[in-house]
């Protein structure tokens, strides 16, 4: 469902379903030429990407990273706050730009106890929490601080017209909310699966 003003580009103008099973939101090659140029600088770093491809565990990857990392720096945000940390991969690309403390335990519930304000909250937890992960968050945000998620299109099949799971209708859910809360600028950043930076005003 669009949520803005703008029309659909490209729907199939007769069909009245898509079925997406691995959509292709950039292209292979563009995405091992992104692989290709970017170096691999910290070894640390390394061996926890081969550790998730051995396990198939989900981390954002390099590309994210990276852009985690300088969102960090020219913010100059020194508080931040991520849910869904798995084994860290994405909260050492934070350390390396800002100093981190970890907490255990179901983020949305450990919410409850933190203090804001941060200057970065990065929601990364189940999908099916999408929604309320913004909605008990965002008061903790900071003026001109930065909501960022993770999979935000989930790999495309936001767009399918239906059969949405609990999954997808979450981030759809998730997507109308930061994109129509007033008090929040945000835009999709197709990196990967996407994520979305949202600006408090
Ligand atoms: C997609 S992985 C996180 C990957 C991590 N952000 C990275 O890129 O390195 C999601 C992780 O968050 C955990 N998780 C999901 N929901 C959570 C919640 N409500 N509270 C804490 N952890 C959660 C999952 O068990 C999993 O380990």
């Amino acid at each position: 469902m669009p949520v803005g003003p703008y029309p659909p580009i490209s729907l199939p103008a007769a069909a009245d379903s898509v079925t997406i099973t691995d959509m292709e939101i950039t292209t292979p090659a563009v995405e091992d030429y992104l692989m290709h140029i970017t170096p691999q600088e910290d070894p640390i770093l390394g061996e926890m990407e081969t550790r998730a491809r051995e396990r198939h565990f989900p981390i954002v990857g390099p590309l994210v990273g990276r852009l985690l990392y300088q969102l960090v720096r020219l913010t100059g945000s020194r508080r931040i706050l991520e849910f869904g940390s798995g084994f860290g991969y994405s909260a050492y690309w934070f350390g390396r730009a800002s100093p981190v403390q970890f907490y255990q335990g179901d983020a949305l519930e450990t919410l409850k106890d933190l203090e804001g304000p941060f200057d970065i909250i990065f929601n990364d937890v189940d999908k099916h929490q999408y929604p309320e992960a913004f909605k008990k968050s965002n008061s903790l945000l900071a003026p001109g601080g930065l909501f960022i998620s993770d999979n935000v299109l989930w790999q495309g099949q936001v767009v399918e017209l239906e059969g949405h799971d609990e999954n997808t209708r979450a981030i759809l859910e998730h997507n109308r909310l930061v994109f129509e809360n007033p008090e929040f600028f945000s835009s999709i950043i197709p990196v990967r699966d996407e994520i979305s930076l949202s600006v408090k005003k």
